[in-house]
């Protein structure tokens, strides 16, 4: 028996209006597995992420969340069903504080879970006990990227979809996210599926990598053996010749 499937897509084509941009994507995610997904600008790594939350067209393929086809379901109701999505820009309200943030990541929840919840935010990233009322605007690009993922989080997700957590990051800042992400599923019993260009700490925390080329999956494998294989070594460090 395999581990239970928290994800599956199977040849996923989908895109924007007439344009399709992912020509047959194929990938899974297990429970509490950290699986992510390179590849170079513009192959569609985000488009992957907004097909699963219902943001795309689509043509073909299935997307399977924990066994049911989640494709054609409103975005509201795929969070609510328990996928967290932290977008790669624009991803908190700069002129809201750090507690508003959370309430609106927490905005399907009850009341009085949403205020347990918020307290469970403040445990799991301290930095922002002494900052509840401090605009998110105001804050570091690591912080506000924290803050994303702790705003995804408010629902208790089983699958957190992440776009480049690492964007505009300086190394020191990328490895203290991944730090707060390599945890997870240990921690809140889930599973994180992540987008990343820059492939500098995302192999560290993930188990698989998936590369992309063009809308389609080129190949995979485990993160450790992804930096030996020679497309990657080209295409990320330039030791081509
Ligand atoms: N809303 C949209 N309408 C039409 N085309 C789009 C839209 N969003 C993205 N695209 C196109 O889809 C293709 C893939 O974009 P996508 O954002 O998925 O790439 P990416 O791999 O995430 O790139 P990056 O590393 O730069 O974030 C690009 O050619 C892009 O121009
Ligand atoms: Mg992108």
């Amino acid at each position: 028996m395999g581990r239970h499937r928290t994800l599956e897509i199977l040849d996923l084509k989908a895109g924007y209006d007439a344009s399709e941009i992912l020509h047959g994507i194929n990938l899974h995610v297990d429970t509490e597995e950290i699986v992510s997904v390179i590849g170079p600008n513009g192959c569609g790594k985000s488009t992957v992420l907004r097909a699963i939350m219902g943001l795309t067209q689509w043509s073909a393929g299935q997307i399977l969340f924990q066994g049911a086809d989640i494709r054609g379901i409103d975005s509201s109701r795929i969070v609510a069903g328990g996928i967290g999505y932290v977008p790669q820009l624009e991803n908190v309200f700069s002129g809201m504080t750090v507690t508003e943030n959370l309430q609106i990541g927490g905005y399907l929840l009850p009341r009085a879970e949403r205020k347990r919840q918020i307290e469970r935010s403040y445990e799991l990233f301290p930095v922002f006990k002494d900052r509840r009322a401090q605009a998110a605007g105001t804050m570091s690009g690591g912080e506000r990227q924290t803050l994303a993922l702790a705003m995804a989080l408010m629902i208790s997700p089983k699958l957190i979809l992440l776009d480049e957590p690492s964007a505009g990051l300086s190394p020191k800042a990328t490895h203290d996210m991944y730090g707060n992400i390599v945890g997870l599923p240990e921690r809140l019993g889930m599973s994180v599926l992540i987008v990343e260009q820059d492939v500098h700490g995302v192999l560290e925390v993930s188990q698989r990598t998936y590369v992309l080329s063009m809308g389609a999956n080129d190949f995979d494998a485990p993160s450790d053996q992804v930096m030996d294989d020679e497309r990657i070594r080209l295409a990320y460090l330039g030791e081509g010749d």
